[in-house]
């Protein structure tokens, strides 16, 4: 088989926030990876920038050992980290006033059209703005140049539109990727290809024949020291408005026509605009809150969400779990149970298609109930897809039903490493492919259906329902789906 990496034309990477936390777990560890693979060619820069006064050296430094921190030691070859490292180049620089742009200008010239640079912002929101303000006043925005925009965009409709407005003053909306590192994730691009690559689940993927589905992100760690950004959004604003409903627009979408950003972006839209909505009349009903308390989780004793807290005072949510229905042809009636929380009994992020029972069994009385049919998509860990059907129990014995997997777990039948989101993401924006970022409407409407739900938990004053960290959450999200005689998928299945 010929290698399907392919290199990609060499570019300039700006990376604001180049000493914070994403850019150390994250970004140079996944550009590193594409070093290793051969995608960078020369004399592709990396460009770290914020306002730590470091030399290129130490800025190299802090590269190395991020890489030492966040790589496997197998995959650090010396030659590789080398010519990485030699790439990486620093500027302090100050968003808010001229310091060090002027800097930032003279490396990186004043632009052949042709070449690609990108403006990666993994800084919080509020510098947005002067970022951009700056790169248009020093004159560094090309035709080619391209803003990445990490979340959160906005914390409500009103701050989402005040940034997309603040910084398409500058940048066209082709220039501007949203990322959504959920899309990148291996399994969910997998999605797509089992949706549309397959003539087998697409007729079924419909009302007719699909019971309801569900979408499970669950993590088992805490605040990680981020209680400032975190005890101010809240599960709902943190991972439903965006990856939550992003796989779930995935699932629900209609085959685009193509696979281009615009044909695939206009159907996910779509599914934004056919949210059921939930106002101050249904949250009550559709929505559970939980905050965690202490409890057990990864093995150890932890502390409660309030406790990690300084003045140990929040009704922030770290659980969330909704019941939503998608009012269109294609769904209706079928309803979808999302939940994400944090401190939960397990890592583990998947959706659970469940299907309609066999409308009439032959073999009640001799070999049991024929179980619904599961396709299971885990995105993490272990991701891959198990389809579970109905045989018979083999051997000796006579008719006797059993639920078994068709099991595909993709690290296991590749035998490949499942690179990180970022990876395939961060050169997606040098090869211009808008596909797995979010456009400015796909924004606009999951805010659209988020903001009411925000509303209506203010208005009611919908308190959040402690659960102890290790477990599923709050009662309540188990008696959402068990009334309609449905039971959360734990994962071991
Ligand atoms: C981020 C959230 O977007 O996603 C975090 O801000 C969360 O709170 C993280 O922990 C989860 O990402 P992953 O890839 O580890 O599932």
């Amino acid at each position: 088989m010929t290698s399907q990496i392919i290199p990609v034309q060499s570019f300039d990477a700006v990376l604001f926030g180049g000493t914070g936390d994403l850019a150390e777990r994250k970004l140079i560890p996944a550009l590193f990876h594409r070093e290793r693979d051969g995608q960078i060619s020369d004399p592709t820069r990396f460009i770290g920038a914020s306002r730590a006064e470091l030399s290129t050296q130490e800025y190299r430094a802090f590269a190395k050992k991020a890489l030492k921190e966040h790589v496997d030691e197998s995959e650090l070859e010396p030659e590789v980290v080398e010519k990485f490292l030699s790439r990486l180049l620093y500027v302090p620089i100050d968003a808010k006033s001229d310091k060090g742009w002027k800097k930032l200008k003279s490396i990186l010239g004043n632009g052949d059209e042709e070449v690609i640079r990108y403006f990666y912002l993994a800084v919080g929101p509020s510098l947005f703005g002067d970022i951009a303000q700056r790169l248009n006043q020093f004159d560094l925005i090309t035709a080619n140049a391209r803003l990445v925009m990490e979340k959160p965009i906005g914390r409500d409709l009103a701050t989402a539109c005040d940034l997309n407005d603040t910084v398409g003053k500058y940048f066209r909306e082709d220039q501007i990727y949203r990322i959504d590192h959920y899309l990148g994730k291996e399994t969910v691009q997998n999605l797509l290809a089992l949706r549309f690559a397959n003539a087998l689940y697409e007729p079924l993927w419909n009302s007719a024949h699909i019971d309801h589905i569900q979408i499970t992100v669950a993590e088992t760690v805490g605040l990680e020291s981020r209680a400032g950004y975190y005890d101010r959004a809240g599960a709902l604003r943190d991972m439903v408005q965006n990856h939550l409903l992003q796989l779930l627009c995935l699932v629900a979408m209609e085959p685009p026509a193509s696979a281009d950003a615009d044909s695939l972006r206009d159907e996910k839209l779509k599914v934004l605009r056919a949210l059921s909505p939930i106002t101050e009349k249904n949250a009550d009903k559709f929505t559970v809150r939980g905050q965690y308390k202490a409890g057990a989780s990864s093995g150890g004793a932890v502390k409660g969400y309030l406790e990690e807290l300084e003045d140990g005072e929040s009704n922030t949510e770290t659980f969330v779990a909704i019941k939503v229905e998608i009012e269109n042809w294609r769904w209706a009636g079928v309803p979808f149970y999302l939940r994400t929380g944090k401190r939960l009994a397990q890592r583990m992020s998947e959706i659970v298609i469940n299907f309609k029972p066999v409308p009439h069994s032959i073999f009640e009385s001799i070999a049991g109930t024929p179980v619904s049919n599961k396709l299971v998509i885990r995105l993490q860990p272990d991701e891959g897809v198990k389809q579970w059907i109905m045989i018979k129990d083999p051997g000796p014995g006579g008719m006797r039903l059993r639920n078994v997997p068709l099991d595909m777990s993709f690290a296991e039948a590749f035998n490949v490493r499942s690179p990180d989101a970022y990876e395939r993401l961060l050169l997606d924006v040098v090869r211009g492919n808008q596909t797995l970022f979010m456009r400015r409407d796909e924004v606009v409407a999951a805010w659209n259906w988020i903001d009411p739900i925000l509303q209506a938990w203010e208005v009611t004053g919908q308190p959040v329902k402690s659960y102890t960290a290790g477990t599923w959450g709050p009662s309540t999200s188990i008696a959402l789906i068990e009334r309609d005689g449905h039971t959360w998928h734990d994962g071991e299945e």
